[in-house]
């Protein structure tokens, strides 16, 4: 146990990661989505990272090859046969840290799966013994087919991360499962795997309710209470739950403007009551439920119906407030009397700054006595630390008053820590 947090890394322009630079082999191949590989080789070379593009013939019918060797600065070539006095897919695959394929076609998955070797690409798969990780992209009904889902359990099977699909408009006026994740997305979960973090299926078949996000209190239709939350770190836990085959329900607060969870059902609020109904009409479906959002402890007693004008002499100087539910404490309390299950995981945060009455983590064990939650995340945020930061870093604390170290990382690397957590507990029930 540590008994003081190290000073905050400052944001760099890489994202927040500091790792060292990485071949990356970005495998494109043949669906409307390649444009988007365009971003991701840029997301990697501006970290830092060496990116060799290695599109399928049929890719190249959506971008030039001169794009991605602009883009990318190496030559492009789809066949084996191109440049063979270099053995372009030994030396590509042995040099590779990492492979990333996006988008991958259903046609490519079912190449990846039975072993093929017809192409630079699926040759370069064979001979590339680094993490693998595939953000398919194809209409609903080909990813939900049969075929399709076999060949992703086979490559899960195998070790690849094979990254959910996003929901929403696909190639044509249609819309489902089936988009490709934002470029950022990609390649953030994808560097989990180069700081040797997996996506293992574990929370598969859990559902999860996960809140983000700081709430706003009216004072009048202009003007609020609120925080400083930006919501990354429970959209990141949403995120990594998703691709970890949980089924996510995520009632998000004010946050910074974040791309969407894939395939998480999103409820948008804004005040803490909201967010206490919210919750309560889900709890009892879901298995674990993580309170990530920064609830306003007070709301103003009454919200002005018009704005509040200085000139009219109507601004109050001082504003009566009333105390919110504690959502997290509630939670505990209905597991308690059975309205929810007794099984339910209940996951709490602590925004916490040292001060006369004890540090960060004395402040920290009192409150997972008082919620009586079984996990709580505590963080430091003195001096600006975390709020709007892509890394965090922090204690996991226990009821039994254990506190075990997060080290710095990205907030996707914070939630895996705290979802392994998720899963021992709930694996001890
Ligand atoms: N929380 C909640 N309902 C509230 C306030 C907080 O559910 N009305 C939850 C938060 O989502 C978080 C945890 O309780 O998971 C701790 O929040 P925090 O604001 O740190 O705790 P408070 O109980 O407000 O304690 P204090 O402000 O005194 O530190």
């Amino acid at each position: 146990m540590t008994s003081n947090p190290p000073a905050d890394t400052p944001p760099t322009g890489n994202g927040g990661d500091s790792r060292s630079p990485r071949n990356i082999v970005l495998g494109v191949a043949g669906g409307i989505a390649a444009y988007k590989a365009c971003h991701i080789v840029r997301g990697f070379t501006e970290r830092g990272d060496s990116v060799r593009v290695v599109p399928t013939a049929s890719a190249l019918n959506f971008v030039g090859a001169a794009t991605f060797e602009a883009l990318s600065g190496h030559p492009v070539a789809t066949d084996v046969f191109d440049r063979v006095d270099q053995v372009q897919h030994v030396r590509i695959g042995q040099e590779a840290d990492l492979v990333v394929i996006a988008p991958a076609t259903a046609d490519l998955l079912a190449r990846l799966a039975a072993g093929r070797a017809d192409d630079l690409l699926t040759a370069t798969c064979l001979v590339a013994t680094c993490p693998v990780v595939v953000a398919p992209a194809m209409h609903t009904e080909m990813w939900n087919h049969p075929a399709t889902r076999a060949n992703v359990a086979t490559l899960r099977d195998r070790g690849v991360t094979v990254l959910e699909p996003a929901h929403g408009r696909l190639t044509g006026a249609d819309s489902g499962a089936g988009r490709l994740p934002e470029p950022e997305q990609i390649v953030a979960l994808s560097l989990l795997r180069l700081a040797g973090i997996g996506l293992p299926q574990d929370l598969s078949g859990r559902r999860v309710l996960i809140t983000a996000g700081g709430t706003r209190e009216s004072v009048d239709p202009v003007r609020y209470l609120g925080n400083r939350s930006s919501g990354r770190q429970g959209f990141a836990l949403a995120e990594v739950a998703v691709q970890r085959g949980a089924d996510v329900t995520l009632i998000a607060g004010a946050t910074d403007a974040l791309p969407t969870p894939c395939g998480a059902e999103v409820i948008r609020i804004s005040s803490a009551r909201e967010l206490a109904d919210e919750v309560d009409a889900r709890a009892t479906d879901h298995d674990v439920i993580i309170m990530a959002a920064a609830v306003a402890d007070y709301r103003p007693s009454v919200t002005a119906p018009s704005k509040l004008k200085k000139t009219s002499g109507s601004a109050p100087t001082s504003i009566e407030l009333t105390e919110n539910p504690d959502i997290l404490a509630g939670l505990v309390d209905s597991r308690r009397s059975g309205r929810i299950g007794a099984d339910t995981v209940i996951v709490g945060f602590a925004a916490e700054t040292g001060d006369g009455e004890g540090s960060v983590l004395d402040h920290a064990l009192r409150k997972i006595r008082r919620k009586g939650c079984d996990l709580l995340m505590c963080n430091d945020v003195g001096s600006g630390r975390v709020f709007g930061r892509t890394r965090n870093r922090g204690w996991l604390i226990t009821p039994d008053g254990s506190a075990t170290d997060v080290p710095d990382g990205t907030k996707l690397e914070v939630a895996s820590r705290i979802l392994d957590s998720v899963v021992r507990i709930t694996a001890a029930r």
